[in-house]
């Protein structure tokens, strides 16, 4: 008998020590048994980073001179699979996406904290490109992202939601262990750049360059243009393979996944005291002079 396919909101539980749902660690052997690939580029992200967007950029900066359609013409869960993600369901899983694909290089998009990062891309020493966004911006743009996405818990209201993400009880657990973890690693790993959304919204060209030489490729300036203008936030606002409209856990009548795309939005949305409480607490959490966030440019 035929079972109906339904998307449901799941709770969060502690996963070694990790606020997880299910969809992200129910195939979890195959995820640490991966085997990566020495050309594999991994795009790591604590989500709402700027993952869809650096994704889009490094396969438009790949495949835009052998495959120019493929931008707008293939979902990007496809070009760039999740590699935890599992929803057998819907024949969703990214260990499985990833073990069939055939082109090269493989992009491959994560969200784990660094602790539980698949040995085998040390061992194979693929590429890491970690996008880190300031904490505040992520937090709005997680909390509008878990109202419209029905795969994840219920967020309830900004207030509520601000305080569990303070506390890390959001999926994938808390920003500050995640980007000051990947940081830490980043100190002594000549494979992984450390980039940053406020800077890739301040100057494209310049993290382009820094993205370019670090994984080794050279486009021409036809192709960097291009992969530029395929990237900037209207055209894929407009690019139903990367606009999430294929998504189907995503309701884009309550939110839409490409929301704003801009430094500071979390002016709009943090009171005072919020703010001031939000300060306080930072501070104390990243005492690390050497890592830095803008909340504004
Ligand atoms: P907002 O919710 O603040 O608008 P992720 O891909 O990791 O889920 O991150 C999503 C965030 O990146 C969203 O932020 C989204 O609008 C923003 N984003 C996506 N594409 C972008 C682009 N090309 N330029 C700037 N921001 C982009």
């Amino acid at each position: 008998q035929d079972v109906p396919l339904r998307l449901t909101r799941t709770e969060l539980f502690d996963f070694h020590g990790v606020s997880m749902i299910n969809y992200f660690t129910d195939n979890w052997d195959k995820v640490q048994n991966f085997q990566a690939k020495p050309d594999d580029v991994v795009i790591a992200t604590y989500p709402k980073a700027g993952t869809t967007w650096v994704s889009h950029l490094l396969d438009l900066l790949y495949f835009g001179a052998s495959a120019p359609e493929r931008g707008v013409s293939v979902p990007l869960i496809e070009r760039v699979p999740f590699l935890e993600i599992y929803l057998p369901a819907f024949s969703l899983s990214g260990v499985e996406m990833l073990d069939k694909m055939t082109t090269s290089p493989r992009l491959i998009k994560t969200h784990l904290p660094i602790q539980f990062v698949p040995k085998s891309f040390w061992e194979q020493k693929s590429r890491i490109v970690y996008v880190a966004r300031n904490a505040k911006d992520s937090a709005v743009s997680y909390f509008h992202f878990d109202r419209m996405n029905c795969l994840q818990p219920e967020p309830g209201d900004w207030a509520s939601y601000l305080q569990r993400f303070r506390e890390g009880k959001v999926t994938f657990g808390s920003w500050y262990d995640h980007v000051t973890g990947w940081w830490e690693k980043s100190q002594t790993s000549p494979n992984l750049l450390y980039l940053h959304y406020e800077d890739l919204a301040e100057d494209i060209d310049r993290e382009l360059e820094r993205l370019c030489s670090f994984l080794d490729v050279c486009p021409t300036e036809e192709e960097r243009r291009r992969a530029k203008e395929g990237a900037k936030f209207d055209a894929m606002k407009d690019n139903v393979m990367t606009n999430g409209t294929l998504i189907k856990a995503m309701d884009p009548k309550i939110s839409p996944f490409m929301r704003k795309g801009k430094v500071g939005d979390w002016k709009n949305h943090f009171t005072v005291s919020q703010n001031e409480q939000f300060d306080r607490e930072y501070r104390e959490k990243m005492a690390n002079p050497a890592l830095r966030f803008r909340t504004e440019i």
